[in-house]
């Protein structure tokens, strides 16, 4: 009988990885990593090495048997798998610096998962996801295949439509930010917090709120009204809420929904931003290159607080919370992004959606929710078709399909700017596209 665990993180080399090896650590009693295999393309060696590096320190230190494994050959690492998780990020973050700046270039929202650049992210990870997930189905066809990389909504939805792997799950740290939020706003402990979380990824709404199970939705909107959230993740600029809108809302709303409801703002800040002349992509190339100088060094053994200034920091906990709790069979709540099988009324059983679901041995069963509010359903839906549209387009190479979707986009102001944003990011990526030559 085989012991312990063997896990595949493909994108390896990320900087993020020294969260994912203390996240193992921590919680290594109840979740015994035998094998943690990184794994990287050639152009990532180095950052793989390095980091790989880190994390045998980190192993080290902490006194386990867990061994850290460093390979580029991805279909080496797959073998006989239990849970692999992908953190990749194709063309590197020059592509995103080119997802960011394009369509600033012409006064539109340039932004990592949202709008064109989310799109375009999407077109260039869709092919690769599939491919990993072919692979698993031949060399290690009974693992759960874990998604962080982002678009992670459309990313998990190519995979239920497309793929053959049917044990995807897609995640993020969105969520566990919003209850960490709510945590500190009452001032008690993360883990007496419950949401009913209904929507999509990075469209995310906590539609109740329950502390030890009694509803205190109605507390936390106040609170949130009066100003009391902190900011929930580092790449979301926090422009406060107008405390009717919350009130009006109820649902407690997650940060990319700034990008839809508050639009002209969100807009105006980047613009300035991008006239200082720097995007996001661009400070995260800077953090990045700092948090590669650190991890050089031969005496750092844990994982540096310089790391939580990434907007991912967090996403940790939330992918070894859910390995345990499939490995351990809790059976406890998780916001996680699955097949929707009539969770969320009036959106495809076959969508990809975001949504709390019981966590057992045999994975995540969404919780039915009933049907978004009114107030939410035209946006949800309308991202939706949007992401299925592009899912589609990624996998055909339909340059019809990316304009309608680009058009249909709340965040694109009208099909002639979709076309020229389309046409600018399609050469400029080329290289990443084969499947629109
Ligand atoms: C948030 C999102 C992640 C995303 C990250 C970007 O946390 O939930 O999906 O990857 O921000 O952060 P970055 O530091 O790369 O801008």
């Amino acid at each position: 009988m085989k012991k312990g665990i063997k896990i595949v993180t493909i994108g390896g080399g990320s900087s993020y990885t020294p969260e994912l090896v203390e996240g193992f650590i921590k919680r290594y009693n109840e979740l015994p990593v035998r094998e943690l295999w990184l794994v990287d393309i050639e152009s990532g060696k180095e950052k793989l090495d390095t980091v790989g590096e880190l994390a045998k320190r980190m192993v080290k230190k902490a006194g386990i048997p867990m061994e850290i494994k460093l390979t580029l050959d991805r279909r080496e690492a797959l073998k006989d798998a239990d849970f692999v998780t992908t953190q990749l990020r194709v063309g590197l973050l020059d592509s995103r610096i080119k997802d960011e700046r394009i369509p600033l270039s012409h006064g539109v929202i340039g932004q990592e998962t949202n709008g064109a650049g989310g799109m375009f992210k999407a077109f260039r990870t869709i092919p690769v996801i599939l491919d990993i997930d072919k692979d698993m189905s031949e060399l290690c066809p009974n693992a759960w295949l874990i998604n962080f990389t982002n678009p992670a909504g459309m990313i998990t939805e190519a995979l239920l439509r497309y793929g053959r792997n049917k044990k995807v799950i897609g995640l993020c740290n969105v969520p566990l930010g919003m209850e960490k939020a709510v945590a500190d706003m009452l001032e008690v402990e993360q883990s007496r917090i419950t949401m009913d979380f209904i929507g999509l990824n990075h469209m995310v709404f906590g539609k109740e709120i329950y502390l030890d199970g009694e509803k205190v939705t109605d507390k936390v909107m106040s609170s949130i009204a009066e100003g009391k959230m902190g900011s929930i993740v580092k790449n979301v600029k926090d422009l406060g809420w107008n405390p009717e809108f919350i009130k009006a809302l109820g649902m407690m709303p997650c940060p990319y929904h700034r990008y839809y409801f508050q639009k002209g703002d969100m807009l105006e800040d980047e613009l300035k931003e991008f006239s200082k002349g720097e995007t996001r992509a661009e400070v995260v190339k800077r953090l990045e290159n700092d948090l590669f100088e650190l991890y050089k060094n031969v005496n750092l053994d844990i994982k540096p607080p310089q790391l939580e200034k990434r907007g991912g920091a967090y996403y940790s906990d939330a992918a070894c919370r859910l390995i345990n709790s499939i490995y351990n069979n809790k059976g406890d709540i998780q916001p996680v992004d699955v097949r929707n099988n009539g969770a969320i009324e009036g959106i495809d059983d076959d969508s990809a959606v975001e949504v709390s679901c019981i966590i057992t041995k045999d994975g995540p069963k969404p919780i039915a929710m009933g049907k978004l509010p009114i107030l939410a359903n035209g946006l949800v839906q309308t991202i939706k078709s949007f992401e299925r549209l592009v899912v589609e387009a990624a996998i055909e190479g339909s340059y019809d399909k990316a304009l309608i979707a680009l058009t249909i986009n709340p965040l694109v102001p009208s099909e002639k700017m979709a076309k020229i944003l389309l046409d600018e990011l399609l050469i400029a990526h080329k290289d990443y596209l084969p499947q629109f030559a």
